[in-house]
């Protein structure tokens, strides 16, 4: 739908006043509305690692959710202040993970004698906290992009991926089993869910020493949506369509399907698309219609008969933007993200870990 004109010459008049004083970044899954004025879209593997990128901008405005925002302050110096149009903008995935029950869970593992052989893994959707604790603990931060060397370079640590080290993988159940099983080569019966609110996780000591995955129990409520019969649905109707999902989806998704990836992959898998071929994409909605926007030749489906927002991404919309960029002109800092200094130092170690690792 269009956005009110009067809103967009407000944001751009905004945008224009602060100049290079304001660095703007969005990504993939945000509204048409408001990815027209990003300076950088990207999925949250790049736009952590562009957030650093304009070291003489005052003010980085991130339009996706909290943990992104968060991980813009650490990785930012201290003078760059981090701003997110509407607080309201979480993320449930990252909600199912907090660092109590984390904590909590290494100290079962260590009663269970298996912490000592286990490398904490954090899908960047945690908060800045559970970051911090992969930092403390020889762990390591990952992204949808580079979940696959992330996670070897844990096994790594441990004796390597035919050893008998353990990963813990947090929060995404989904991506830590897909990677684990279709890119690492390991079985399913390798990998253990674990559930917070039960004693080791719902698992028995034995469980836990046999398992070579630890699955946090964990996924998203959008890709989480998506079903194997919305995969055959799609191939019934559109014989010879690809279908390209992103990892989050469960496993029964992702064998489904004939290519997975990040929000950046499946971009640059629709542009070297032949024309005329036909995609079904399961991702987040306001994608998809980008994506079909941008390449009439091609014939793009959405996986799901039904509307599929991430409402919490969708929380950052025209009127939140312009609300936080005119407050910055008239010098009052609104919604700003300020992760405290032992936790940046520590979730630091974890992200620095992750943009080290081969590309
Ligand atoms: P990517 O940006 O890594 O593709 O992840 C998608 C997502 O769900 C972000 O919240
Ligand atoms: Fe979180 Fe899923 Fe929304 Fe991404 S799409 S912000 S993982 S709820």
């Amino acid at each position: 739908e269009a956005s009110d004109p009067d809103l967009v010459e407000r944001a751009r008049a905004a945008k224009a006043a602060l100049g290079e004083r304001v660095f703007i970044l969005g990504h993939h899954y945000q509204r048409d509305e408001v990815i027209q004025f990003a300076d950088v879209t990207g999925d949250s593997f790049k736009l952590a690692r562009d957030a650093a990128a304009r070291p003489e901008a005052e003010f980085i405005v991130f339009c996706g959710v909290h943990f992104m925002a968060e991980s813009a302050d650490i990785l930012t110096s201290d003078d760059q202040t981090v701003v997110l149009p509407d607080m309201a903008a979480g993320c449930s995935m990252a909600d199912m993970a907090n660092i109590n029950q984390v904590e909590d869970a290494w100290e079962q593992l260590a009663e269970a004698g298996i912490a000592d052989r286990t490398v904490p893994v954090t899908y960047m959707n945690s908060t800045a906290a559970i970051k911090a604790f992969c930092g403390r603990n020889q762990g390591v931060v990952c992204t949808s992009s580079n979940a696959e060397v992330a996670m070897r370079w844990a096994y790594d640590q441990v004796g390597g991926v035919d050893g008998d080290g353990k990963v813990l993988f947090l929060p995404d159940q989904h991506l830590g089993r897909n990677t684990a099983v279709l890119q690492l080569g390991l079985a399913l019966e390798d990998c253990v869910v674990y559930d917070p609110r039960k004693p080791y996780g719902g698992n028995t000591p034995e469980e836990l020493e046999r398992a070579r995955v630890i699955l946090w129990k964990g996924h998203c409520s959008v890709h989480g949506r998506f079903r194997k019969e919305n995969v055959d649905a799609a191939r019934e109707k559109v014989p010879g369509i690809n279908v390209l999902v992103h990892p989050e989806c469960t496993h029964e998704v992702v064998t489904g399907a004939d290519y997975v990836g990040s929000t950046e992959f499946i971009i640059k898998t629709l542009d070297a698309a032949e024309p005329g071929s036909s995609w079904v994409i399961g991702t987040e909605l306001n994608l998809v219609r980008r994506l079909a926007n941008a390449h009439p030749d091609k014939d793009i489906h959405f996986l799901e008969d039904t509307v599929c927002f991430c409402s919490t991404m969708n929380r950052i919309d025209l009127p939140h933007l312009v609300w936080a960029l005119e407050s910055l002109v008239a010098g009052d800092v609104v919604n700003r993200i300020v992760v405290d200094e032992q936790t940046q130092t520590e979730a630091r170690v974890a992200l620095d870990r992750m943009l080290a690792l081969p590309a």
